[in-house]
């Protein structure tokens, strides 16, 4: 169970350090992207977990005329959007929990970006955003999926089988079954290296990408080195920690009956 609680407050520090690390966040803003036909029409337009906007920018630029409602959990990350898009009128932040929302709007686009891995239950959230989808609109998202991190979960569980660090990773197969109209756009495997398991721990903090769950144990430095060991040995090249991650894109078109 994710704590929304430790979400909103590991996003809402991240929010100044967030574009400097988000490497991978920022490739699937760039593919998923390429999956959305641009419109001069002055449409509306919903993203959820908007961050610090790094998916925003391609709706500003494909979308010059429409509607833009951001909505995000954390206040800082909103903060930080609203101070870099100052000079557009046509966006609206809404501050909450996306999973709990009472949306009156409905949208012709409803777009995520390495978002909904944070939502309890995705099935639902889905189910309620095709809901707000206008006739023949969109939802379109990318989701880190089972497989993510994998490296770091089996180092992990060698040193110690009862720490659960991370967030929820699904497969496509439990995704796709979700809603029959989902559609699988793109199944990719990205990976990163980092010199030792401090940086890419690091790294996962500076996003606000840490822990949310809750009773987690306090991990010592010698139970680290220990867990680093176990990833150099299994999991390294070149000297470096390979780090998966395992990226699906999905389209959920609302066809009219
Ligand atoms: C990994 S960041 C992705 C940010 C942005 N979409 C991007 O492409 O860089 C995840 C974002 O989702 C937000 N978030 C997590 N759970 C949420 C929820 N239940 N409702 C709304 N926003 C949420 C976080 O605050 C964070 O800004």
């Amino acid at each position: 169970m994710i704590i929304k609680e430790k979400v909103k407050k590991n996003f809402s520090r991240g929010a100044k350090t967030y574009d400097e690390y988000a490497k991978v966040q920022r490739h699937m803003a760039f593919v998923l992207e390429s999956f959305i036909d641009g419109s001069d029409k002055k449409l509306n337009i919903l993203e959820v977990g908007s961050g610090t906007g790094i998916f925003t920018e391609y709706l500003l630029e494909k979308f010059p005329h429409s509607e833009i409602h951001l909505i995000d959990i954390s206040e800082e990350m909103l903060d930080y959007t609203r101070e870099k898009f100052k000079s557009y009128k046509n966006i609206e932040y809404f501050l909450g929990d996306a999973e709990d929302c009472n949306f009156t709007k409905k949208y012709d686009l409803i777009v995520s970006n390495a978002s909904f891995q944070w939502f309890n239950d995705l099935e639902k959230s889905i189910k309620n955003l095709k809901n707000q989808l206008a006739d023949g609109g969109q939802l379109v998202f990318s989701i880190f999926a089972q497989g993510t991190y994998k490296e770091l979960r089996d180092s992990f569980n060698e040193v110690d089988q009862e720490y659960d660090f991370s967030q929820k990773f699904r497969s496509q197969k439990e995704i796709s079954a979700y809603d029959q109209d989902l559609e699988l756009l793109d199944d990719e495997v990205y990976y990163e290296s980092y010199k030792d398991i401090f940086s890419f721990l690091k790294s996962i903090k500076s996003i606000g990408a840490n822990s949310a769950k809750n009773q987690q144990k306090v991990l010592t430095y010698g139970k680290l080195k220990s867990i680093e060991e176990v990833y150099m040995s299994r999991y390294s090249r070149d000297g470096n920690l390979v780090v998966t991650n395992h990226l699906l894109y999905f389209k959920l078109k609302k066809t009219t009956h």
